[in-house]
């Protein structure tokens, strides 16, 4: 990475464009020693350069800080490291989320460190990704199904053949393999259901009615060892929906809380609200109010700090025999709604939060795209 490509932009001095990055960017030595920082670092952390210069990173940031090691990262390695939703908090002020990026400058160790502090805008953004994202898996769906099922009936039926002429201590081996074809039958069957292109039954629906089917059906099954507990705002107005999809949305989010509740003192709410002034405006759409907001929390450990960017994207899981699809079908299905799902997570607390559209009596077919 060497910097061939004309880095003149027009007039303006290396001066303008360093100070004219919104957000904290600052340098440092190979032994983490501050050489200089931008002016939103000054204000960032209400630090002068002056004050900073030649001190180290972690008198600020604290001995340590997670971007302590993701600078060291970068500069044993000699390539850009970026950590997402890291906490940063300069000297006495209150630490927030940052995507932090660290990238080596030279030989000598100095690094480059972006800190992008995780706005709403970024929140927005990650929503809308994810709409794409499940987008991009539903054209995939059909085309993977098809590919993968017509080898996989030959190898399981290869497999039955094969069983015949074997010995009794081999036949494990070929039930091995139909057993693991099955399985992967099953997976495609998950993923297909992203390919169902059938748009959404809008019909004025009452959300009450969807939350009670899925708690039943929880409790009946995978969340019986969980207590819930249930916060309805009764004057909720209908949204605009279909009933399956929307069954499938909570099923899946009430799942994911009883798998992470423990097994004494589990505890799963349902709360509703009515929350105006939530607004999604996206571009070449009318700006859309979302004003019906469905809350599914747990008092699991939270969402592994690892992966929390990108559970809504398709095949991300940490359970040994998880899938990954099913925040994924949430996402795409209330999506198809028009509406955001959202997440906050903390030991002991996570959220899922589910915003939909009011029912206005007619239904406008969403543009797709
Ligand atoms: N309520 C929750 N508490 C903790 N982690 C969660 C919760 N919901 C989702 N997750 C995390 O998000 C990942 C993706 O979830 P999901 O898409 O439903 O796939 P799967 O459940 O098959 O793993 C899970 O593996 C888990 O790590
Ligand atoms: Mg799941």
């Amino acid at each position: 990475m060497d910097g061939e490509s004309g880095m003149e932009a027009g007039a303006a001095s290396f001066e303008a464009l360093w100070g004219a990055i919104p957000y904290p960017a600052l340098v440092v030595n190979g032994g983490d020693g501050i050489v200089t920082a931008n002016p939103a670092t000054e204000s960032f952390g209400a630090t002068s350069l002056r004050q900073m210069a030649g001190r180290p990173l972690g008198r600020f940031l604290g001995q340590d800080s997670a971007v302590l090691d993701v600078v060291r990262q970068a500069r044993r390695n000699g390539v850009s490291v970026a950590q997402y939703n890291v906490m940063v908090g300069w000297a006495d002020q209150p630490s927030q989320l940052h995507n932090v990026h660290a990238t080596p400058l030279n030989e000598d160790g100095e690094i480059l460190i972006l800190m992008h502090p995780q706005g709403m805008a970024d929140k927005m953004d990650r929503t809308l990704g994810h709409r794409s994202a499940a987008r991009s898996v539903t054209g995939m769906a059909a085309m993977l199904a098809h590919e993968i099922r017509n080898p996989l009936a030959g190898i399981s039926g290869a497999a039955q053949l094969l069983e015949m002429g074997l010995e009794e201590g081999d036949r494990e081996l070929t039930g091995l393999i139909q057993a693991e074809a099955a399985r992967i039958g099953k997976l495609v069957d998950r993923v297909e259901q992203f390919g169902d292109l059938r748009p959404a039954q809008r019909q004025p629906l009452n959300i009450h009615d969807v939350l009670d089917r899925s708690r039943r059906a929880a409790q009946a099954g995978f969340a019986s060892h969980a207590r819930f507990t249930e916060e309805f705002d009764p004057s909720l107005p209908p949204t605009a929906g279909d009933p399956d999809q929307l069954l499938q949305v909570f099923q899946n989010l009430l799942k994911n809380a009883a798998e992470a509740v423990p097994r004494v003192g589990g505890a799963i709410s349902i709360a509703t609200a009515y929350q105006p002034g939530v607004k999604l405006s996206r571009p070449g759409h009318k700006s859309e109010s979302l004003p019906l907001v469905v809350t599914i929390g747990d008092n699991g450990p939270g969402i592994p700090e690892n992966i929390i960017r990108d559970i809504f994207d398709p095949f991300v899981s940490s359970k040994v025999n998880g899938t990954g699809l099913g925040l994924s079908l949430v996402s795409k299905f209330v999506a198809d709604h028009g509406g955001v799902v959202e997440c906050d997570s903390r030991p002991g607390r996570t959220r899922f939060r589910v915003r939909l559209p009011v029912w206005r009596g007619d239904v406008a077919e969403e543009p797709r795209g």
